[in-house]
């Protein structure tokens, strides 16, 4: 029922200021950008491997990106799911008594789309979309390889995903953590513990085809971050509020 993570949602005070970190300096290829009115954003996708990074700018302080911005601060905000039918996937879920915001599919910057409710998510806010077929994205210097999800029951958290998506696990040599795959991406599960006590959505880690061009456009902006051989972490100061972890190794 889900074929990949068609994107990671990022709620960012300005557009224009994002666009200097995710589209200038990480070289992601701007896709769209448009005003959504029933969202109250301005929204725009970027391409990032087989995902994508949307950016949302609230249209108004009071709406509920804007009440997010203002209590989180910028920051992970959403994360979408590529169904290649919608209205079949909504209709399973409501079956199955799964909570929704949206009971019907509507038209958003990724497609037909609709939300469930955080509750029924491990208290991740979840996206589903079914895009509309423009054949291969463009290439992008980085590919999103893993979201990290904090949980206080790392195993709970991860049966969630399971039973709601069925999700295969990915081996792992022992330890406290989870991996699902989606696609050609995953979701790793750590303990909240591991994390600054962070429940949800916490980490996006990229994989880089060319690390020196990438830490020559760090250079160039200034950006701040903490570099090593084969991998960098950027501090969320330079990337509006998200932890980036960015290897040259899938
Ligand atoms: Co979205």
């Amino acid at each position: 029922m889900i074929r990949r993570i068609h994107h990671v949602g990022i709620v960012v005070r300005r557009l224009d200021e994002a666009y200097g970190f995710y589209r200038d300096t990480l070289g992601l290829p701007l896709l769209k950008e448009a005003e959504i009115p029933d969202q109250g954003v301005r929204a725009a996708l970027l391409a990032a491997g087989d995902s994508e990074i949307e950016l949302l700018e609230p249209l108004d302080p009071a709406n509920g990106v804007g009440r997010f911005l203002a209590r989180r601060g910028e920051g992970l905000h959403h994360l979408c799911f590529d169904t290649p039918d919608i209205a079949a996937a909504l209709a399973d879920l409501k079956n199955r008594k799964v909570e929704l915001l949206d009971a019907t599919p509507r038209q958003g910057l990724a497609g037909e789309i609709a939300f469930l409710h955080p509750g029924a998510c491990a208290r991740v806010l979840v996206e589903l979309a079914t895009p509309p077929d423009h054949g291969a994205p463009p290439a992008a210097p980085l590919r999103l390889k893993r979201l990290v999800l904090g949980a206080r029951d790392v195993a709970a958290t991860a049966e969630v995903f399971q039973s709601l998506f069925g999700f295969p696990s990915v081996p792992m040599n022992g330890g406290p953590r989870k991996m699902l795959a989606v696609g050609r991406e995953a979701l790793l599960v750590v303990p909240a513990d591991e994390v600054g006590g962070t429940e949800g959505m916490v980490a996006l880690s990229f994989v880089a085809d060319d690390l020196p061009a990438l830490f020559r456009a760090f250079d160039r902006a200034a950006t701040q971050c903490l570099r090593g051989k084969s991998e960098v972490t950027v501090d969320p100061v330079s990337s509006h509020g998200v932890h980036l972890h960015i290897s040259r190794y899938e």
